[in-house]
């Protein structure tokens, strides 16, 4: 496990990068990246969306071109002051301090949830995919970007140190394990040379038709609390 693969030390990390992540994020993850990956959501106008990881709220303000009901979820408060910033505390965007793996709403809460670039930081990607699952409406489509694994040894080696990377069958797997059957995955490159990203996107499948990687049945998981405010 990589060392950013751990809550505590990615609070510490953000604390820092937060002061210039606006500026240094477009050379891999950039706008037109960005709303192409939104465009795969095919979110309708007034669909409640949740932005897991939202961080300085990058993907936020794309999500805001096309519904006025978007959740923002992070556990670095760091990151989030730079959102509160662009869209005000107590604005239309709603704003949660939270763990992706412990998400604080209630099943089927969201038509569809988006997550960039957070899933690498995550101890256990696949509770978090369930959780996904869980506050996902069936139907809806829950869309994860997470860094693509680098096809040189060199830079495996410095990846899987640092944190999660992940190829198609990888994200077949988390995905499978967190009981999603139906999934695709698309590749993308701000420039030539620069890291890829992996973006998966899935349907949440109508309660009982959910499977795991052995192809048993997964059971349903209890309600969660209700909305949280932010702190
Ligand atoms: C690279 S930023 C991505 C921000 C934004 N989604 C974007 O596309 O620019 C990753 C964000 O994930 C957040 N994060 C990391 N681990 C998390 C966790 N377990 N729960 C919630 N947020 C987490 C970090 O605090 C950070 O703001």
């Amino acid at each position: 496990m990589g060392i950013l693969e751990n809550k505590a030390r990615a609070r510490l990390f953000y604390k820092y990068l937060s002061t210039v992540y606006d500026t240094i994020n477009p050379f891999i993850w950039n706008e037109a990246m960005r709303d192409r990956a939104i465009g795969w959501l095919d979110i309708d106008s007034g669909d409640q969306v949740l932005d897991v990881g939202s961080g300085t709220g990058f993907a936020t303000e794309g999500l805001l071109q096309h519904t006025d009901e978007v959740y923002c979820l992070d556990q670095s408060i760091h990151q989030m002051e730079k959102a509160f910033a662009k869209f005000g505390k107590q604005g239309g965007v709603r704003f949660h301090r939270g763990d992706a793996e412990r998400l604080p709403f209630a099943d089927n809460s969201f038509d569809h949830l988006w997550s960039s670039g957070s899933i690498e930081y995550w101890p256990n990607p696949v509770d978090a995919l369930e959780e996904f699952r869980r506050v996902t409406k069936p139907g809806g489509r829950v869309l994860v970007v997470g860094p693509d694994y680098p096809n040189s040894i060199v830079m495996q080696k410095l990846a899987d140190a640092i944190m999660l990377f992940y190829d198609e069958a990888e994200a077949d797997q988390m995905f499978e394990a967190a009981g999603y059957t139906e999934f695709e995955h698309h590749i993308q490159q701000s420039s030539p040379g620069s890291p890829k990203a992996i973006t998966t996107v899935a349907t949440v499948p109508e309660a009982g038709d959910e499977r795991n990687a052995t192809g048993e049945s997964v059971e349903q998981k209890t309600a969660a609390p209700g909305d949280a405010a932010a702190d």
